[in-house]
């Protein structure tokens, strides 16, 4: 097995497959995200990636793609069921989401949820080179940090939360609390996305395990684990770029009058997940509907909701709550040719999306709880011109950074209302002042930045990074 200075370790391996033009099924490297952040660091140091390819069954032996070796983990059936429908995805998803569903606690779960951390673990140990540096990233792998150090004292590891991190009294819930935090604590390194979540998790140690702790170090037997906040990005230039490209604009162009070149283009872009507040956003553009504030003659509503997670019971539930009220409202207030939303649960490439973020003079991204929001971000990056307004939630991490938006609670229904009036009528000139301040923020603070950021906090003695200059 070929060994490397740099592991990353995710649930997902950042590819997709696809069928090539001959017919075979070829692996591509997935846009966005991490893996465009890590990649120039990856392709360089060379660096694997551990994670799962999808499905069930053996593992794929999937070859580098673009540079980064994959290695791949496999998941049974019954993993799949427990492990991340299961544990991740029914227990600890809605907990980290101020439990806006009811988490699920079985123990089965919980045994699946170790077998398969303990699979990660015994896979990073396996490609990591002595000294190596292995970044273990979001909730699916809380257990990997201890797990991995316990096989390979020598590694220095980092753990990075997507998810937000919940306050002491929700996480107290878990009847597995002692051992989630003892297995994030087996890493260097903790990091959140809001210094919220790391004073969370500092007051946790505390309570739980009795560690002296403070917002930056805890102290664990003879070591310090250090903790805080690196809030994650985007590639704010590439999604710039795209969006400038004169096929996107043109693309743009034709979106819009096929809409029939309303006054007002409202967007949203969710994962179908209840932590997006999908239900409430609607229920409020019903309302302004039904007040004649919001005129289905000027005003359009695109509602793009990617189905996820869709064995679950919870988001299957969902995806029935909101096509039954998507369709009562279009029945209620459509016109023939004009649907009050359109309502697509599609997946679309990045081009198109970055064509619907064009068109969008209001964003609405009104989650419940979100750990960051990367939807807000492109969307501020794909407005070069300095216009469109964001309508953003205080819950979402996004909002921390991007203070200029439209701020809403999206559980304040009258809120929401009035928010989404101002911005669908805020003075041009506030709208662009708000935008171009964003603009900046996200133009310093990017994807890049974030790695760059987050790795140099965990390579403390410089060693990787100064590696990796001298290879560039
Ligand atoms: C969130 C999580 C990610 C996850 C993504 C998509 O952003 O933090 O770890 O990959 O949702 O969900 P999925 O279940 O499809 O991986």
């Amino acid at each position: 097995m070929r060994q490397s200075p740099l592991v990353v370790v995710a649930n997902r391996l950042p590819i997709d497959d696809s069928v090539a033009p001959d017919g075979a099924c070829e692996w591509r490297r997935s846009p966005g995200g991490l893996v465009s952040a890590l990649h120039p660091l990856l392709r360089h140091t060379p660096a694997t990636w551990v994670g799962w390819a999808g499905g069930t069954g053996p593992a794929p032996h999937l070859p580098e793609v673009d540079g980064v070796r994959m290695h791949t983990v496999p998941l049974t059936a019954e993993d799949l069921r427990d492990h991340y429908e299961g544990f991740a995805n029914a227990t600890l998803w809605p907990l980290y989401h101020d439990a806006v569903e009811q988490p699920e606690y079985h123990r089965r779960w919980w045994d699946a949820y170790q077998r398969v951390n303990q699979r990660f673990a015994e896979a990073a140990a396996e490609v990591a080179e002595p000294g190596a540096l292995v970044w273990v990233q979001d909730y699916h792998l809380q257990l990997v940090p201890g797990l991995l150090r316990a096989l390979r004292p020598d590694l220095r590891i980092g753990f990075f939360l997507h998810a937000p991190f919940p306050p002491p009294e929700l996480f107290m819930q878990l009847p597995r609390r002692v051992e989630l935090l003892r297995g994030m604590l087996g890493a260097d390194l903790i990091g959140f996305q809001r210094p919220q979540a790391a004073h969370n998790f500092a007051q946790l140690v505390t309570k739980v395990l009795g560690l002296p702790a403070t917002d930056r170090r805890i102290g664990v037997g003879g070591r310090v684990v250090r903790i805080g906040a690196f809030p994650v990005s985007i590639d704010t230039a590439e999604m710039a770029a795209l969006a400038a490209r004169p096929e996107v604009a043109d693309r743009a162009r034709r979106l819009r009058r096929d809409l029939g070149n309303p006054e007002h283009v409202i967007l949203s872009v969710d994962r179908m997940d209840y932590t997006k507040g999908i239900e409430q956003r609607l229920k409020a553009y019903s309302e302004l509907l039904a007040s004649g504030d919001v005129k289905v003659r000027d005003t359009v509503l695109i509602q793009v909701a990617v189905p996820s997670r869709e064995r679950v019971g919870q988001y299957q539930i969902l995806r029935e709550r909101v096509e039954r009220e998507v369709g009562r409202i279009n029945g209620e207030f459509g016109r023939v040719g004009e649907p009050a939303i359109h309502y697509l649960t599609q997946t679309f490439d990045r081009a198109e999306l970055a064509a619907l973020y064009r068109i969008a003079d209001v964003m609405a991204v009104t989650p419940l709880r979100d750990g960051m929001n990367l939807v807000a971000k492109e969307y501020v990056a794909a407005r070069v011109d300095d216009t469109g307004a964001l309508l953003l939630s205080e819950f979402a991490g996004a909002a921390t950074e991007l203070s200029q938006a439209f701020l809403v609670n999206p559980h304040d229904l009258e809120g929401l209302k009035q928010e989404l009036l101002a911005a669908l009528r805020a003075a041009p000139a506030d709208v662009a002042a708000r935008m171009r301040a964003m603009r900046k923020h996200l133009h310093r603070n990017d994807i890049h930045a974030w790695a760059r950021s987050y790795l140099s906090a965990l390579d403390e003695s410089g060693s990787l990074l100064t590696r990796l200059a001298a290879t560039d």
